[in-house]
């Protein structure tokens, strides 16, 4: 089968920025211990009025518009998100409404947690392989501040509100995605749609091993089975679930910390938001360069993880 090509990218924060200062009138805390444990400065939620699929439609008009295509040229609209404003009408289908998409295309959502942006990669691929039309709409959004437990110090600190979006095609160039998943809902579990209020619980501790062991071995992965090494990849660009599991799977594989990109001082943990949103602001600057060997890793709720190696 073809590889994919991200042709473009849009991204989308939520209009509320909420500092560690403001967090400390939520709960009882400090910046310095937020800073310390996670690296983040600040998040951004939902501004009154606002919702999930609005950033999900806001980042996805401006990839369409920077890919200059005519929604007519979309085969699917994909939303990879587990907090979506309703079951149904899906998100897919709410971006669908607002941005005029046609009606002969699938649009839908996907619930893989914080793995689902590099989970749909691999979905989108599929679509566009039996499509005569050339794109695919994909998102990654969520609205994680509408699902937080804000009695639970050392969890409700990480989660924020965004959309990050791309435009692919199928193309020659290379591409890979390892998906997998190991049920535990003990480590993050996400109420189901009867609970009156549902909210995530994580074992923080759980889940820091967790990702500490998928991300540089899901990366060794990518190398070996595209028969390359580490120092060949240009750009890893992770989950920003933490600062410090970035660092930690940074040092486990050798490789300098200029060749990873980080954010989530300033937008905390979007969850499938995050690595498309990163990459749009790569792309904003001038980061990602034709050619390059990007690797990209996301594993959160399901527990899910996965793994993407793309020529950009
Ligand atoms: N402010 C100040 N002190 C706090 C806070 C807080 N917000 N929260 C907890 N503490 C205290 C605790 O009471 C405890 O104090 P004690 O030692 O006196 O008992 C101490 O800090 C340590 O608490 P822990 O809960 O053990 O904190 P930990 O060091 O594990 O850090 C954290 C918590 C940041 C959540 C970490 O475990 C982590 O990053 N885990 C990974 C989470 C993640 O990346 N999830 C992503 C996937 S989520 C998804 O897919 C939806």
């Amino acid at each position: 089968m073809k590889g994919l090509q991200i042709v473009s990218t849009g991204r989308c924060l939520a209009d509320k920025i909420v500092t560690n200062e403001d967090m400390t009138h939520i709960i009882e805390t400090t910046d310095e211990w937020i800073v310390s444990r996670t690296g983040i400065h600040e998040r951004r939620y939902l501004a009154e009025g606002q919702c999930n699929a609005d950033l999900a439609a806001e980042a996805a008009r401006r990839a369409i518009a920077k890919a200059g295509i005519s929604p007519s040229e979309l085969c699917a609209c994909v939303v990879a998100t587990v907090s979506p404003d309703l079951l149904a009408p899906t998100m897919g289908c709410l971006v669908q409404k607002r941005l005029g998409l046609p009606e002969d295309i699938p649009c839908f959502d996907l619930n893989v947690g914080c793995s689902g942006f590099v989970y749909g990669l691999k979905v989108i691929r599929g679509l566009l392989a039996q499509d005569e039309r050339p794109y695919a709409l994909f998102v990654g959004s969520d609205a994680l501040s509408t699902i937080t437990d804000f009695q639970d110090r050392p969890t409700c600190i990480l989660f924020a509100d965004g959309a990050g979006a791309v435009i692919a095609k199928l193309d020659d160039k290379y591409f890979d995605a390892l998906l997998c998943a190991r049920c535990d809902g003990d480590a993050i579990l996400i109420d189901g749609p009867k609970h009156p209020h549902p909210v995530i619980h994580m074992d923080g501790r759980t889940v820091f091993r967790f990702a500490s062991e998928v991300l540089p071995q899901t990366i060794h992965q990518l190398v070996d089975r595209a028969g390359m090494v580490v120092e060949d990849i240009d750009w890893f660009v992770p989950h920003q679930a933490n600062g410090r599991i970035i660092d930690h799977a940074a040092k486990r594989l050798g490789t300098s910390m200029d060749k990873w990109y980080v954010n989530i001082d300033h937008y905390g943990n979007t969850s499938a938001a995050s690595i498309p949103i990163a990459l749009d602001e790569m792309d904003e600057k001038g980061l990602l360069k034709r050619g390059q060997k990007v690797a990209m890793v996301g594993f959160g709720a399901g527990l899910t993880w996965a793994g993407a190696l793309v020529e950009w």
